[in-house]
C-alpha cells in the first residue's frame, strides 16, 4: 500500500493499535524515499465509520477520577491519560489529511508528519506505562476526545481552529506546569517525555495556524476574525478557559489580538 489517503482510510478504520502504529510510520517512511502516491481516487468516508479499539473504555469527562501526581497511582493514572491524548492525536491527524481533499501537497505532508510525531509519543508513553506493569487501555479514558472532529467534518477551517489550534494549543498552556512538578520529584524519565512531546507539539500547533490563515487568505477570509466566530460556534462554552501561555502560544502562529480575545474572559 502505498497510496497516502488509502492508508490514512486504513488507519481511520482498522481499530488495532499495532497496525495502526506501523501504518503510520510506513507512510512517513515512504514519503521520506519519495514513494508515497497522494492521488486521491476513492471517496472520502463519512466520520461514523472510524473505528477504535475495545479498551481503554471511555468516560465522560466529569467521571474522570482527579490526579494527584504525588502517589504512584496518580503518576499512572495522569500518564494514561495522557497516552489516551495521543492516541486520539495520531486519528486526529489521519482524519484531517484523509477528510479535506484537494489542498496543496505540503498539507499532506505537514499532517503526515504530525500524525508520525503522535504515534512517537504515544509509544513513548505506553513504554513508559509498561514500566509500572500497566497497558494502555487497562484504564478508563476521557470520552470526548473526538466531539469536535465530528462536530468539523464538514469545515476544514472549524477543524484547524478547534483540533490544532484549540485542542492541541491547550498543551502548550498546561505542559510546562506539569513538567515543573515532575523536575520537583525527580523524575528524569518523565521530564524527557513530556519535554520531548511539548517541542513537536509547538510545531503541531503551528502547522495548524499556517494552514488556517493560509486557507483563509484562499478565501478572502480575515483570520482573527474567523477564529473567534468559529471557536464561538463550535467551543462549549463559548470560549476555552486560561491561563494561556502567550510565549508558546507566539511562537506557534497565536498573534497578541487573538491572545487577547481568549485572555478577554
Ligand atoms: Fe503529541
Ligand atoms: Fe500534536
Amino acid at each position: 500500500m502505498n497510496n497516502l489517503f488509502e492508508i490514512a482510510e486504513a488507519c481511520l478504520h482498522n481499530p488495532s493499535i499495532d497496525e495502526k502504529l506501523v501504518l503510520t510510520h510506513h507512510a512517513k517512511s515512504l514519503l521520506d524515499e519519495g514513494q508515497l502516491d497522494f492521488t486521491s481516487c476513492q471517496p472520502v468516508q463519512a466520520i461514523n465509520q472510524v473505528k477504535f479499539p475495545q479498551k481503554p473504555i471511555l468516560q465522560a469527562p466529569r467521571y474522570m477520577p482527579k490526579r494527584n501526581l504525588t502517589s504512584q497511582d496518580g503518576v499512572i493514572a495522569f500518564f494514561h491519560a495522557i497516552a489516551h491524548v495521543e492516541f486520539m492525536a495520531i486519528y486526529l491527524a489521519w482524519d484531517l489529511l484523509y477528510r479535506f481533499r484537494g489542498l496543496p501537497g505540503q498539507f499532506y505532508q505537514d499532517w503526515l508528519c504530525v500524525a508520525d510525531e503522535e504515534a512517537q509519543h504515544f509509544e513513548l508513553l505506553r513504554q513508559h506505562l509498561r514500566r509500572f506493569n500497566v497497558e494502555y487501555g487497562d484504564l478508563l479514558a476521557h470520552g470526548g476526545l473526538w466531539d469536535h472532529a465530528v462536530e468539523t467534518a464538514e469545515d476544514l477551517l472549524a477543524r484547524l481552529a478547534l483540533v490544532p489550534r484549540c485542542m492541541e494549543a491547550r498543551g502548550l498552556d498546561v505542559t510546562p506546569g506539569i513538567i515543573a512538578k515532575f523536575t520537583a520529584k525527580g523524575d528524569e524519565a518523565g521530564i524527557a517525555i513530556l519535554t520531548r512531546i511539548l517541542t513537536d507539539e509547538v510545531k503541531h500547533v503551528e502547522r495548524g495556524s499556517y494552514w488556517f490563515k493560509s486557507i483563509c487568505g484562499q478565501q478572502g477570509l480575515e483570520p482573527e476574525t474567523q477564529y473567534r466566530s468559529l471557536i464561538s460556534q463550535y467551543y462549549r462554552g463559548g470560549k476555552p478557559k486560561g491561563p494561556f501561555n502567550r510565549d508558546m502560544r507566539k511562537m506557534a502562529g497565536f498573534s497578541d489580538a487573538e491572545l487577547d480575545w481568549l485572555e478577554a474572559g
